[in-house]
C-alpha cells in the first residue's frame, strides 16, 4: 500500500471543482442556459481522486455520474447557487480549478406563471451574474492554487493571459477552438497551459481523460 501511496501526487490535499453549465430560469419551464456537458470537469474530479486528494465537485446540470469515492458531489443549477457553494467550500481548500461554464448573465425578472405566446417578439432583460472564479481569487490564501479555463476566438493567449491576472489564477487552461475535436459536448480536447510565471505548454490533441492528467500534474507542481 505504501508503495502505492508515494506515487500519488495529491495525497491527503483537498479541492473544488466546478464543472458542467448553469441553468438561469426565464420562467418556471425555461432558462438560458449553453452547450457544456461537464465532460471535462469530471474527467479532473476524477484524477484529483486517483492522485489522493478528496474532491468537492460542485456541477451544474449534467447527464454524468461520479465514479470514485473521494468525490463529494454537490448538484446546483444557477450561477448564484454555484457561487454561494464554492464560496462555503473554498475556504477549507488546497485549491480550486474552475472548469464549470458559468453563464454570464441571467433574466432579470424571472417569471413566476409560465410566459404565453404572443404574435409579437419579446425581449428579456439580462442582469451579469458574479465572477466565481475572481471571487475565490480575492479569497484566495498563501498555500492555495486556483486554476481556470478559457475558451477565446480571437488574441487567444493575450485574452487569456488577461483572464488569469484579472482573476488571480496561478495558472489557465486555454482551450483550443482550432481543432474540431475539442471543445463542448466531445470526448477529446486540445489545450494550452499558459502560467502567472509567463509560460506556456502546448498539448496534442487527446481524450479530455488525458488532458485532466495534464492539468492535474501541472496543479501538483504548484504544491
Ligand atoms: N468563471 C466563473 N464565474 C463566472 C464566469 C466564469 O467562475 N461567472 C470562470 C470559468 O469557470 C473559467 C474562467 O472563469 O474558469 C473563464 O471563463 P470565461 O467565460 O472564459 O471568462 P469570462 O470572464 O466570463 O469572460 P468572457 O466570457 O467574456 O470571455
Ligand atoms: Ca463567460
Amino acid at each position: 500500500v505504501a508503495y502505492f501511496d508515494e506515487k500519488k501526487k495529491l495525497l491527503n490535499k483537498h479541492f473544488l471543482v466546478t464543472a458542467g453549465p448553469t441553468y438561469e430560469k426565464i420562467d418556471p419551464v425555461r432558462f438560458i442556459g449553453n452547450f457544456s456537458s461537464g465532460k471535462m470537469g469530471f474527467a479532473l474530479a476524477e484524477e484529483l481522486a486517483q492522485q489522493g486528494a478528496r474532491v468537492s465537485l460542485v456541477c451544474g446540470p449534467v447527464s454524468l455520474q461520479v465514479q470514485h469515492p473521494n468525490i463529494e458531489r454537490i448538484d446546483v443549477v444557477s450561477a448564484e447557487e454555484m457561487k454561494q457553494a464554492a464560496l462555503e467550500i473554498f475556504p477549507q481548500t488546497d485549491g480550486a480549478v474552475m472548469c464549470a461554464a458559468v453563464a454570464d448573465y441571467r433574466p432579470k425578472f424571472p417569471a413566476t406563471e409560465k410566459i404565453k405566446r404572443q404574435n409579437s417578439d419579446m425581449t428579456i432583460e439580462l442582469e451579469a451574474n458574479d465572477d466565481i472564479a475572481a471571487c475565490l481569487g480575492q479569497m484566495k490564501k498563501e498555500g492555495q492554487v486556483l486554476v481556470g479555463f478559457a475558451l477565446e476566438t480571437r488574441d487567444e493567449q493575450a485574452n487569456a493571459l488577461k483572464k488569469m491576472k484579472r482573476k488571480n489564477l496561478d495558472f489557465i487552461v486555454l482551450n483550443s477552438l482550432q481543432d474540431k475535436g475539442a471543445g463542448f459536448g466531445v470526448d477529446t480536447n486540445k489545450i494550452s497551459i499558459l502560467t502567472k510565471d509567463n509560460k506556456a505548454i502546448d498539448f496534442q490533441l487527446k481524450m479530455k481523460t488525458e488532458v485532466a492528467c495534464d492539468i492535474v500534474d501541472q496543479l501538483a507542481s504548484c504544491f
